[in-house]
């Protein structure tokens, strides 16, 4: 009708989320990090993926998996067919957790009152974007979708439901393939591309 209000933009929801990530102080992160990193992608994505929170790449350039597990990620999709534009990528806290030392920023994992705290941001998103199912990438994002410890190894590969239903395909984070060498990191890698193509079958 031509009294309503027009629809807002997604990408002007977001913009706002971004200021309200950017001023939040509820928990301690948020002081000593550059920026607030919000999700991306296209405002009703089928799929949301959601990582653990910022790496040092990601506080500096503002954008969610830009760094070495942002690469290993985007091959990830790549191999499963799946578009990573067309997917929303996010984060369950939205700032760099880290611990000094000398001058390099060491990843810390946020802790459960962190999660807890960011996960408000994180419902907002998904009230904005309204996609179908989640990847939960490793087990903060796990806790922070399904509300409760969700240990990854034993769930990996399974849909999970969350308490409005929908479902959540729960896979180890490529910050964990990282790490591994060899034929190690080759088979986490292609049960990662397996988890991902499962996920793409759903939403
Ligand atoms: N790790 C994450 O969980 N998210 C990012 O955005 C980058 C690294």
């Amino acid at each position: 009708s031509p009294g309503a209000a027009p629809p807002r933009a997604p990408a002007r929801a977001l913009a706002a989320l971004r200021e309200a990530t950017d001023a939040c102080r509820q928990c301690p992160i948020g002081a000593g990090a550059t920026q607030s990193v919000v999700g991306e992608g296209p405002a009703h994505a089928p799929l949301m993926l959601v990582g653990e929170q910022p790496g040092d790449q990601e506080d500096r350039s503002g954008q969610p998996f830009v760094g070495p597990a942002g690469r290993l990620l985007d091959l990830a999709l790549q191999e499963a067919g799946i578009d990573r534009r067309a997917v929303f990528v996010t984060n369950a806290v939205k700032h760099f957790k880290y611990e000094l030392r000398g001058k390099r920023r060491i990843h810390k994992s946020p802790g459960q009152r962190e999660i807890a705290v960011c996960v408000q941001w994180l419902e907002q998103e998904i009230a904005l974007v309204r996609p179908h199912a989640f990847v939960a990438l490793g087990a903060t994002a796990a806790r922070a979708l399904l509300g409760r410890p969700t240990p990854v190894l034993r769930n990996r590969g399974q849909w999970l439901a969350r308490e409005d239903g929908r479902s959540v395909l729960i896979t180890v984070h490529p910050s964990a393939l990282l790490r591994l060498r060899g034929a190690d990191h080759d088979a986490g890698v292609r049960e990662l591309v397996r988890d991902l193509a499962r996920a793409r079958e759903r939403a």
